[in-house]
């Protein structure tokens, strides 16, 4: 079957055919469709795929090196640290969560909210492939937003108003507004606060905005002036025309762009429902041009 792309109406995103990811044998000119499909729609899907863990590690790292997660409990497995379990069920018990275990709600919290993934790190990713196991009935759908487009549409005032201001995007300060405990002063030392520009430019050239629940303040700016710029931007950025809501099937993979594009988790019964995800993400190229 050849390997097809089809776009989707809202004009990103797109699903590709004819990919069997178990193929253990998965050729550069497969790869290379794949690829340019990445590039051009931002968001991809698959249906029906069904693979291994380490199948899953390998054709990622088709697209560049893979992030090692910190927590060995939040891995598909002991010893898969590029794996990282997005779910309410504990792996080595495979019962629900508690959802006032802190380590969890820091983490459904932080995942519910629009987000652009690592960007509290100097060099934020460059993108996931998050791939389900298991799903609720209902809820528990993926947000996209699409924010090289939001980035276009903004008057050109707007544009040319926040074209050199950089933000700070801080992890501590995303506890601290979920009200969570903060970290241990050595994991804190480990994340320090970063600043990258608002306006994103891609390798391909093309500018997209960079913010998300990491995004703290702007630099020279007062602080309630910035939150309402951040929050403006956020609502912009969200509307219907620039999102696309992915509602999972078992054996769905999707994988993002990070650098142009936020994401969040839809509500679904946390106490009740079984949700298992994983995701492997690959390492990005650079510091925020
Ligand atoms: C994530 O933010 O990586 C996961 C999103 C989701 O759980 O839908």
């Amino acid at each position: 079957m050849p390997v097809t792309v089809h776009p989707f109406a809202i004009g990103f995103g797109a699903e590709i055919r004819g990919l069997e990811l178990s193929d253990p044998v998965f050729d550069g000119d497969s790869f290379e469709i794949w690829r340019k499909a990445w590039e051009t729609h931002r968001v991809l899907v698959l249906h029906d795929q069904f693979f291994t863990d380490r199948q899953h590690i390998a054709f990622s790292e088709w697209f560049g090196p893979l992030e090692e997660f910190p927590d060995p409990k939040d891995w598909a497995a002991d010893d898969l640290p590029n794996i990282l379990r997005v779910s309410n069920v504990d792996r080595r018990t495979d019962t629900i969560k508690d959802v006032d275990e802190p380590g969890h709600k820091s983490f459904t919290l932080g995942t519910s909210d629009w987000h652009t993934d690592s960007s509290y790190l100097k060099v934020p990713c460059k993108g996931s492939l998050l791939y389900s196991r298991e799903v609720p009935a209902s809820g528990g759908d993926t947000m996209f937003a699409n924010m090289e487009a939001a980035y276009a549409a903004l008057p050109d005032k707007r544009k040319a108003d926040i074209a050199h201001l950089e933000v700070v995007h801080d992890f501590h300060w995303t506890r601290r507004r979920f009200g969570l405990p903060p970290r241990s002063p050595e994991v804190q030392a480990k994340t320090p606060a970063v600043t990258h520009p608002l306006v994103w430019t891609l390798p391909t050239g093309a500018k997209a905005l960079l913010i998300g629940s990491h995004a703290c303040t702007i630099v020279g700016m007062e602080e309630g002036v910035a939150r309402k710029l951040l929050d403006e931007l956020t609502e912009w950025a969200t509307q219907p025309q620039f999102t696309y809501r992915h509602s999972w099937r078992v054996g769905d993979l999707v994988m993002w762009d990070n650098r142009c594009t936020m994401h969040r988790a839809m509500p679904y019964e946390l106490a009740n429902v079984r949700r298992v995800l994983q995701r492997t993400t690959v390492v990005g190229d650079g510091p925020v041009a």
